[in-house]
């Protein structure tokens, strides 16, 4: 992944990317992290949140996609209205864009799409995980093949299906098991793609194919 500095998205706000990724970790850029940019509803959420790294990244990877989705619809972030589907999916009113994000303790990503639905996950490698049985729950037989040949792309097969889970709005069903990630790529016409994020992080983002690369940004 080429991850460019956000700021060369600052630079030319009038030409942004039609599917864009930005990865955060480090919340020293004053202004994109702004409390400013989240309603009043979301600031009495995220002070409900106990743990406090939680609730700091929460809050970033919000205030980040509040600010990213204003360039695209050039509404001030506050004014932006989001829904949220039966799952618990946030989408935009209008229907014009897409977007999805995900966080671990530390990080946080955020997909931007013109092109209908997307989805992303990103996980930090916990080497203390049992992930032979979770991937026996979670895994269908042809992922678990995958899985036993290569045990180390486990966190790579687990966010290739949680994004595709993701772009379809539905989060991760009661039997993960009964789905495999790749018919349901197919069937959607989904394109996937894996990669390591600058923390070391395993991510995976959903997208529908479009033909144009897709614009990868780094906020530091
Ligand atoms: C929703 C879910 C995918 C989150 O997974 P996770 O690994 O804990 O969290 P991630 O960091 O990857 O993603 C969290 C973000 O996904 C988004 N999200 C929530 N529900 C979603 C869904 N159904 N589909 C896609 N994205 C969703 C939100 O933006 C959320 O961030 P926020 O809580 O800060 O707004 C997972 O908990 C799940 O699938 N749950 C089952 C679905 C469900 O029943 N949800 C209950 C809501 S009614």
């Amino acid at each position: 992944m080429n991850w460019e500095p956000l700021t060369r998205l600052q630079d030319q706000n009038s030409c942004v990317p039609d599917v864009l990724v930005v990865y955060g970790m480090d919340f020293g850029v004053p202004g994109l992290y702004s409390e400013q940019y989240l309603t009043t509803e979301e600031l009495r959420l995220f002070e409900s949140v106990k743990n406090a790294d939680q609730k700091r990244i929460k809050m970033a990877c919000r205030a980040a996609t509040r600010w990213l989705l204003s360039v695209y619809l050039e509404v001030e972030p506050p004014f932006i209205n989001f829904k949220v589907n039966r799952y618990g999916k946030p989408y935009l009113n209008s229907g014009s864009i897409e977007f999805n994000a995900s966080h671990t303790e530390t990080s946080f990503l955020i997909g931007i799409s013109r092109f209908g639905r997307i989805g992303v996950d990103i996980e930090s490698p916990d080497r203390n995980i049992d992930a032979g049985s979770i991937a026996r729950y979670t895994l269908s037989p042809c992922e678990m093949r995958k899985y036993l040949q290569q045990p180390d792309q486990f966190y790579a097969l687990w966010t290739r299906k949680e994004a595709t889970f993701k772009a379809l709005g539905t989060g991760i069903p009661e039997n993960p098991h009964a789905h495999d990630h790749e018919i349901l790529l197919k069937k959607h016409s989904l394109n996937c793609i894996t990669f390591e994020c600058p923390n070391k992080e395993t991510a995976s983002i959903v997208h529908r194919k479009t033909g144009f690369p897709t614009k990868t940004f780094i906020i530091r």
